[in-house]
């Protein structure tokens, strides 16, 4: 599940899109990852998460991913809360850019480094009823250095969740 820019999803794709069944979903109509997911040629469903009020959506993407009965939900950049009952009935992993607990919710890498911390990192974790409290799977850190600059600090942390993620997801689905 994705909502904008994808390069965890093409890279996930690429990396296992031979040992599991890959589909791509969306909220946004509009993503860039969908036309990603075209090139790649992977299936791509989209609830239009401006066209409903947000029980009405909430019901569908719940009766979608029933229908779908997926081993794994993986959010990779997915920006909606999900429901109680999606997070309740599915197992959901998500990748977060920053050492959780600390910077939860949106802009993480900005937040860490304008607070001017010295190390951040990457937390892959379950997904609970919380924005990014769930139990942790593992975590990796970023020295930031002094005078790197935020564009080069994202483009550390985004290498580092494009090694860490795949690996984790093959761990957790027992592929080799
Ligand atoms: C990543 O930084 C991920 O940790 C966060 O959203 C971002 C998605 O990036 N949850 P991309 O769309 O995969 O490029």
């Amino acid at each position: 599940m994705a909502s904008g820019n994808g390069s965890n999803f093409e890279n996930i794709v690429k990396k296992l899109r031979n040992k599991v069944d890959i589909e791509l979903f969306t909220e946004n109509k509009n993503a860039y990852v969908i036309q990603r997911a075209e090139k790649l040629k992977v299936k791509t469903h989209i609830i239009d998460f401006k066209s409903f009020c947000r029980d009405e959506y909430d019901e569908k993407l719940y009766k979608f991913l029933k229908k779908q009965t997926p081993e794994l939900v993986v959010l990779a950049g997915y920006m909606k809360i999900l429901s109680p009952k999606i997070v309740d009935n599915f197992k959901i992993i998500n990748i977060h850019p920053s050492l959780l607990p600390a910077f939860p919710g949106i802009n993480s890498i900005k937040k860490a480094y304008n607070y001017g911390v010295k190390i951040t990192g990457v937390t892959v974790h379950w997904v609970d009823r919380g924005v990014d409290t769930g139990k942790i799977i593992e975590q990796k850190s970023v020295t930031i250095e002094k005078d790197i600059s935020l564009k080069n600090l994202e483009k550390k942390i985004h290498e580092i969740e494009h090694e860490i993620y795949p690996r984790i997801l093959k761990k957790i689905l027992g592929i080799t």
